[in-house]
């Protein structure tokens, strides 16, 4: 399967799945990385690794629904049969829905639908609460809310702070992503009772 991957910063699940692609058994290769900011290091990589990267940036487009559009359009150049939201810290807008839906997942750091939004580590711990971890699920029209693939918890220490319990959290969520993104590009989903093969569906 054919891996278009979106990040917004570090870029470390982009790390996981490319040294996850090494293995020709993994059933996925990388072919291009989407940014929508510069400078980032997750950009490096993709470069790093001999792959075409390239950056959309909302503030370069006249409105959201024209950013939009040209990330459609610079993500289908690469013809993915999946695409991966690793960090990605924008919401996908209507046209990329529609021209890849049910066909993105994204990484969240908290056991949805618990602690959506961009700053689910901070909320979590404001709660008090005692365990949280990571989803990787589909991405629908809102915020972290589509279906779920996969979940996994991650304890909350006395003295974990936003930075502590977020590496943690990362830890278990490259893991988690890779293990994830290999089942779906070998194996496919279920859907209504109907399997769906990601096997070059573009090709
Ligand atoms: C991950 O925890 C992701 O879920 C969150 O931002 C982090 C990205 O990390 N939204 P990285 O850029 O892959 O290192």
């Amino acid at each position: 399967a054919r891996l278009v991957v979106l990040v917004s910063g570090a870029g470390t699940n982009l790390q996981a799945l490319l040294d996850a692609c090494a293995d020709p058994a993994y059933g996925a290769q990388v072919v291009a990385v989407g940014a929508d900011r510069s400078g980032i290091a997750g950009t490096a990589r993709a470069q790093e690794a001999g792959l075409p990267a390239f950056t959309v940036r909302i503030p370069d487009f006249a409105d959201r629904a024209e950013w939009d559009a040209a990330l459609t359009e610079a993500v289908a150049a690469h013809a993915p049969d999946l695409v991966v939201s690793a960090g990605f810290m924008k919401i996908l807008g209507p046209r990329f829905l529609e021209r890849f839906g049910g066909r993105i997942v994204n990484t969240h750091p908290a056991l949805l639908p618990s602690f959506p939004g961009a700053h689910a580590v901070r909320d979590a711990l404001a709660y008090g609460v005692k365990v949280t971890g990571c989803t990787v699920h589909f991405v629908d029209e809102g915020v972290d809310t589509g279906p779920v693939i996969a979940q996994e918890t991650v304890p909350v220490r006395w003295h974990d702070d936003e930075d502590s319990l977020h590496e943690r959290i990362k830890q278990v969520e490259r893991r988690l992503l890779v293990d994830v993104v290999g089942r779906l590009a070998r194996d496919g989903w279920t859907e209504r009772g109907r399997r769906v093969s990601m096997k070059c569906r573009t090709c």
